[in-house]
């Protein structure tokens, strides 16, 4: 596998990693095989625009919840050819996801690791807004440390998660995870932090509205808004203030005023997409019926919120005590606890020494 640094994007990206990695870049993988496993992540203050593509560096700080046992487990294996694996199939090796893989590695690839096998499990569908590249490429970081011995601290593994999707960068974390924009040209300050609180009672679910993978990737609907939403210019100080007041709801463990903000936000991104030119409209029909019924559950006294990633697929917060009114408002609901018997972080398998590849 050869690798191709001539473009400049791939000097500073390369640049980041020898950065993050010191004196431990270069040395020889410290076994055959590892593997890991990410959570997904559900953005309560969305990430929408880059300061910097080259490194996905963002205009504005985010805030995110981890989805527990939802997420990506991911095997990297030594190889003298490249190969990939998703959910057990084989990806093209001229597919867009593969491309973007080879890319991502080839700032990993030495002397003693000329190319990698992966294969990696979702327990997400994969491209249907509920974030799996964030998981992915978490784990595909966590997976490589592993490999490499590299010992990274949180802060190190999130820039190189971040290199491979920005959302990542909230995934190599569990619970309520910020991640700094920074303002470094390096990026070397832009990097994810988990917030000491834990809030056993908090409950976020998903509701499949479409699983078809998306007309438009968020990649180039974060471009395209940016580039022509006359929405746009509001965007980053709206995200800055939310996440002001997010910090506060979550402090003060106030949740109607956290479950009111990430809505507003989230409605505020989709608006922005929807001004886009042309328009980028990823609701359908049963995505505004949701909502509406979100809506009148609240008139009706319930304290439920939604909010909604680049997709179509709605996910409610709540509190615990709300699951059986939601689960007979919405049968089909998939029910997350993202701190249930995670009160000692220690205990969820993302921090597990070693996790069985199945
Ligand atoms: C709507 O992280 O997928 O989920 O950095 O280009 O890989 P890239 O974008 P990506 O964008 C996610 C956007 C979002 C909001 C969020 O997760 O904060």
């Amino acid at each position: 596998m050869t690798r191709n640094f001539e473009g400049s994007a791939n000097v500073r990206r390369l640049a980041a990693v020898h950065a993050a990695l010191g004196d431990r870049i270069g040395g020889a993988p410290a076994q055959h095989e590892a593997t890991a496993f990410a959570s997904a992540n559900i953005a309560l203050c969305k990430y929408w625009g880059k300061r910097d593509h080259d490194l996905n560096l963002p205009m504005t700080n985010s805030v995110s919840l981890s989805l527990g046992s939802l997420g990506t487990r991911t095997s990297i294996r030594l190889s003298d050819m490249d190969r990939y694996w998703l959910n057990g199939e084989l990806l093209p090796c001229d597919s867009p996801e593969a491309h973007r893989l080879a890319e991502y590695l080839d700032l990993f690839r030495s002397e003693q690791a000329p190319a990698f096998e992966i294969r990696s499990d979702n327990t997400i569908p994969t491209a249907a807004g509920l974030a799996s590249s964030a998981s992915a490429y978490a784990a595909l970081a966590r997976a490589l440390d592993r490999l490499f011995d590299w010992r990274l601290d949180l802060r190190t593994l999130s820039i190189l998660a971040r290199l491979g999707s920005g959302s990542a960068a909230r995934s190599v974390a569990t619970g309520f995870v910020e991640w700094h924009a920074g303002t470094r040209e390096d990026g070397a300050d832009s990097f994810a932090e988990q917030w000491p609180e834990v809030w056993p009672e908090l409950r976020i679910a998903t509701l499949f509205i479409s699983k078809a993978p998306k007309a438009i990737g968020s990649r180039e609907a974060m471009r395209r808004s940016v580039e022509t939403s006359p929405l746009y210019s509001a965007w980053p100080t709206t995200a800055w203030r939310d996440l002001a007041s997010l910090r506060a709801a979550v402090g003060s463990r106030d949740f109607p005023r956290m479950g009111a903000i990430a809505e507003a936000n989230a409605l505020a991104m989709h608006a922005v997409l929807i001004a886009s030119r042309p328009a980028i409209i990823y609701w359908q029909p049963e995505t505004l019926a949701v909502l509406r019924q979100v809506e009148l559950l609240r008139a009706e006294g319930l304290s439920v919120y939604a909010t909604l990633d680049a997709g179509p697929n709605v996910k409610l917060l709540f509190l615990a005590d709300l699951e059986t009114a939601l689960r007979t408002a919405f049968p089909d609901l998939a029910v997350v606890a993202p701190f249930f018997g995670y009160t000692n972080f220690s205990s969820h398998p993302l921090n597990a020494q070693k996790i069985d590849f199945a």
